[in-house]
């Protein structure tokens, strides 16, 4: 990758989820003024992150891509100085095609120009998409064109890969540049895309690490079509999978429970803690699954995850999480009480909800027995 701008998973803010084409340059201050205010910059949230349909339909005279004059009016350039005053980063996106996919001008045989421009903008983060003709180029051809691009365009700009996972990025994304890379196509905010995207993460955990992340997608935590208890199970998992958190609400908007659920301190020290794998699926037994992380101070996250339409017990042992010892300290990450345990972690999660926990061996002093841990909050 094109240096160490990543060594823990990236964390920030894009717009297509919640927002897609319907961007201008306010939303992107106020974006940037939410993500201060709310407090989400101090827990690590950084980038604020424009998708696609920033760009003009044409090029500049000079051949250059220029932001839309009716929804940046004011340029790249002054939205950047704005954000990095904040103590911000700023990131943008193009395709590697004649088009983005929403039809803009895109990248593809402009690489050199385009990197230029961005590094002169003061940009800090490229989403690269896969859309638009490629005249039958090899996907790792083009990603590499730009990762070349971008190395010699005179800024670190973090490298984000946006290929869906068609051509298996995680075996070549890393050599030509990229510090993540999706893995799948595109999330909705419906707890059938986050699980079937959380499905297609099994077996690409050695593909991931510093500066080298699997990216199953941004996150849709507070989107209108997740309950919390989704909103929940989905940020429990893509914390383990050591996933890029780049939210994707208003945050302009957002409820307590929302700020608190993207910002819970324990949940992302489990995303930020890199210990030589990402998390992975420990047990399957179809509704209900049992995710693990070990953590490099000795303890392991984990998720207990209810698939089906009714509340269920979910249960674990110390054993199966690879920890030894006769007694444990046990923290609820998201309702954040302690208890004791002689190894077992058993949790009622409703429906379509997640508990997660993090298991340290030893017990604590004072801490009162774990019996079943029960829902941390109703599901609206
Ligand atoms: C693709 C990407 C999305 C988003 C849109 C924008 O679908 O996968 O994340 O960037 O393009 O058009």
């Amino acid at each position: 990758p094109l240096g160490n701008l990543a060594p823990t998973p990236p964390m920030g803010w894009n717009s297509w989820n919640r927002f897609e084409c319907n961007i201008n340059e306010q939303l992107i201050r106020e974006t940037a003024d939410a993500l201060v205010s709310s407090g989400m910059a101090a827990a690590g949230y950084k980038y604020v992150n424009i998708d696609d349909c920033w760009m003009a339909s044409q090029r500049d005279g000079a051949g250059r891509l220029a932001a839309d004059p009716a929804r940046f009016p004011s340029g790249i350039k002054v939205l950047a100085d704005y954000v990095h005053a904040k103590g911000l980063k700023l990131g943008i996106y193009s395709s590697a095609g004649s088009h983005t996919c929403q039809g803009r001008p895109a990248s593809l045989y402009h690489e050199e120009v385009d990197a230029r421009t961005w590094a002169e903008w003061g940009v800090d983060l490229l989403k690269y998409d896969n859309c638009g003709q490629q005249d039958g180029i090899p996907a790792k051809e083009r990603y590499k064109r730009m990762g070349d691009a971008l190395a010699k365009a005179g800024r670190p700009i973090l490298y984000s890969i946006c290929e869906w996972g068609q051509n298996q990025p995680w075996l070549w994304g890393a050599e030509v540049g990229g510090h993540l890379w999706r893995t799948t196509g595109d999330i909705t905010d419906t707890w059938a895309s986050v699980m079937d995207l959380l499905d297609q993460q099994v077996g690409l955990e050695a593909y991931s690490g510093p500066n080298k992340w699997n990216d199953p997608d941004m996150l849709e935590v507070g989107n209108p079509g997740l309950t919390r208890g989704e909103s929940r199970a989905h940020m429990s998992l893509w914390s383990l999978l050591n996933a890029p958190l780049i939210a994707g609400n208003d945050l302009r908007s957002m409820d307590s429970w929302t700020r608190s659920a993207l910002t819970d301190p324990d949940v992302l020290a489990v995303n930020q803690d890199w210990s030589g794998r990402q998390g992975a699926k420990l047990r399957d037994d179809g509704l209900t699954e049992v995710w693990s992380k070990k953590m490099s101070d000795g303890s392991v996250a984990v998720v207990l995850l209810n698939r089906s339409p009714e509340t269920a017990v979910i249960s674990t042992t110390a054993a199966a999480l690879g920890l030894s010892g006769t007694s444990y300290t046990v923290k609820d990450l998201w309702s954040n009480t302690t208890r004791s345990s002689a190894g077992t972690v058993r949790a009622h999660v409703p429906s379509h909800d997640a508990a997660m926990f993090r298991i340290t061996p030893g017990a604590a002093a004072g801490v009162p027995p774990l019996v079943t841990v029960e829902p941390v909050s109703p599901t609206p």
